[in-house]
């Protein structure tokens, strides 16, 4: 019998099954066997805040070097809005929780009922008038940084 054999008979004996087995044995295993896409990229601020940091000289983010443009990462919606800024915004819509929202003319927009948000997250009609959780974005260099708190 070979070492993962054993160990994962030691986790059985411990009475643990199913997912929790998975995720116990995940952990003791190699962590990078076990990342998965709903994780949050780790940050870069030291550690505390798992923040996002997208290469905007990378082909998967360049789109971000123009005004009007968007991507889409770990469902925040990320705009290039002008010159100078950017918003990010949850893409979970707040009126009946699609994942539709896009960035489009200018405003933050749902594609499944037409909720409409400014910059600011701020409902610009009836099925926006929620508005949307924003997060701080932060140019330095080529980096932009969301910080989800
Ligand atoms: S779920 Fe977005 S407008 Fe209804």
């Amino acid at each position: 019998m070979n070492e993962k054999m054993n160990r994962m008979e030691f986790l059985k004996s411990l009475g643990l099954k199913g997912a929790s087995l998975v995720a116990v044995y995940c952990a003791g295993g190699a962590l990078t066997s076990c990342i998965n896409e709903s994780m949050a990229p780790a940050g870069n601020d030291g550690g505390s805040t798992p923040n996002l940091v997208l290469d905007l000289t990378s082909s998967s983010y360049s789109t971000l070097n123009t005004v009007g443009n968007y991507v889409i990462v770990n469902r925040i919606v990320i705009a290039r809005v002008s010159q100078t800024s950017f918003a990010a915004v949850t893409q979970v819509c707040s009126h009946e929780g699609k994942a539709k929202v896009t960035f489009r003319s200018g405003e933050f927009y749902c594609s499944e009922h037409g909720a409409r948000f400014d910059t600011s997250g701020k409902g610009l009609n009836s099925n926006g008038s929620r508005g949307l959780t924003t997060y701080r974005t932060e140019l330095s260099g080529t980096n932009l940084t969301v910080y989800y708190s």
